[in-house]
């Protein structure tokens, strides 16, 4: 396998850690546990803060100190593995990944240092604040346009469709430069990359994956490959000019695969989060008209969505070396998974966890963005988008309320998480 490769399936499952608790059933794609994982979640933390999980193959981390010590210390517990197939891959996707073109690097949150880091800086430039401010204008002018579009189309509709789905993908594609026409395209590619890496497919499922990666993976290609000859005023063509200034630094292969990470990475989860604030903030009505009467509030409702009721509810890590945590010995290679779900709603962090509090002081000390050297990259932009959202709905829809009787089931994943649906009416 060359060093650096984007996606590593594991050849097998690894074997729990000698004197580590085990736990022999529990699942995070179980059906109870993507229906409400926040009751289960609370039950591991306090059982044994840190556990095999037979189901999975990983050690799981619930609490917020051993979280935080994990994405601390990037040295001991390397993000190499946070891009990767969670079980082996079957004989066909292997055969379908295997073609020699399918070849993007680790450029960002599965990179090791001292590359993270050198390539970092490229793309952080890419939020700077010169090019947020002008997407705040954009964004707050095309969340208009599909809030009227669904406001003005009857006193229903579903959510995801009219805006949470489209808003964050043509934010994103517009700052790397993807023409508008592909955005239903790529938009569908990337909801299986997410059942590829976070998922559990079936061999026959996994092919039909593979195939759109592998189609994924060749736009990206050919979008970078015709940005080269024709810059514009986007992020892609901006990646190509330092690649130009020294291509050491930053290899056209890194640009290509920037543009495959954050082509997932910037809008799927911000979709999920648009929804989560209305599923928090509109069955509790005494909350949402506070945020309808002062929507200088609505930011600290945005962080206290993704404590409550995260878009991404785990990460993971694995082990360079042998080491301790939460009491566990732990060998080098050791498979972690980070259990958000369980660490952000941890009454000793804060009061009252299973309540949904638009007021509390500290909504904001939540883990759902990470820590550390990886810190989500996107989290200026994402709260940016749920904001603006917020903002409109509150001022022209008062009335807003979910849909009575609605199926707000999840995609199955073990780490983001969001309806698939959400029926609003007014
Ligand atoms: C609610 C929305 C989002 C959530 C919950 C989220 C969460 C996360 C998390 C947990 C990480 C891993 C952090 C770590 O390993 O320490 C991450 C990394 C990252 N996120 Fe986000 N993210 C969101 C939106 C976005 C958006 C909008 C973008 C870009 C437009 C983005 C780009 C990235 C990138 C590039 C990384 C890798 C950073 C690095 O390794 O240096 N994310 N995000």
């Amino acid at each position: 396998m060359p060093e650096n490769t984007y996606h590593v399936a594991p050849e097998t499952i690894a074997a729990a850690p000698s004197g580590c608790p085990v736990h022999e059933s529990w699942s995070p794609l179980s059906e109870s546990y993507l229906a409400d994982p926040y009751p289960i979640a609370r039950q591991l933390r306090e059982d044994h803060p840190v556990f095999w999980a037979e189901e999975l193959g990983y050690v799981v981390v619930t609490k917020m100190e051993d979280i935080q010590h994990v994405f601390m210390h990037p040295d001991i517990y390397a993000s190499s593995n946070v891009q990767n197939p969670l079980y082996p891959l079957a004989a066909e996707a292997t055969e379908i990944l295997s073609a020699p073109d399918f070849n993007p690097v680790a450029v960002m949150s599965n990179r090791p240092e001292p590359d993270h880091g050198r390539i970092r800086v490229y793309t952080r430039k890419g939020f700077s604040n010169r090019r947020l401010k002008t997407l705040e204008d954009y964004m707050y002018e095309r969340a208009e346009v599909l809030i009227d579009q669904m406001l003005n189309s009857g006193n229903s509709a579903e959510y995801v469709k009219s805006v949470a789905f489209p808003l964050p993908a043509e934010i994103v594609f517009r700052l790397i430069g993807f023409p508008r026409e592909d955005d239903v395209m790529v938009k569908g590619w990337a909801a299986e990359r997410k059942a590829f890496s976070w998922g559990k497919p079936t061999a026959e499922q996994q092919a039909q994956i593979a195939e759109h990666m592998l189609a994924y993976w060749r736009y990206c290609r050919e979008f970078v490959a015709q940005r080269k000859d024709e810059r514009r005023d986007d992020f892609a063509s901006e990646l190509l000019d330092a690649h130009d200034a020294d291509e050491n630094e930053l290899t056209y292969r890194e640009v290509e695969s920037v543009v495959y990470g954050l082509s997932f990475a910037g809008h799927d989860p911000v979709t999920n989060l648009l929804c989560n604030t209305l599923l928090c903030l509109l069955p509790r009505r005494d909350q949402w008209q506070a945020i309808c009467d002062d929507p200088a509030l609505i930011p600290n409702a945005v962080d206290e969505t993704l404590r409550f009721e995260s878009s991404q509810v785990a990460w993971r890590r694995v082990t360079t070396e042998a080491t301790t945590l939460g009491g566990v010995d732990l060998p080098a290679g050791t498979p972690i998974f980070l259990n958000f779900a369980a660490a952000n709603r941890q009454p000793e962090v804060f009061d009252n966890p299973d309540d949904f509090d638009i007021f509390r002081g500290n909504a904001n000390r939540h883990i759902s963005f990470g820590k550390g050297i990886h810190l989500c990259l996107g989290a200026g932009l994402a709260k940016m988008e749920a904001r603006i959202a917020l903002e409109l709905l509150a001022k022209k829809a008062p009335d807003l309320a979910l849909a009575e009787e609605q199926d707000l089931s999840v995609f199955p994943n073990i780490t983001f998480r969001g309806p698939e649906k959400l029926q609003l009416v007014w």
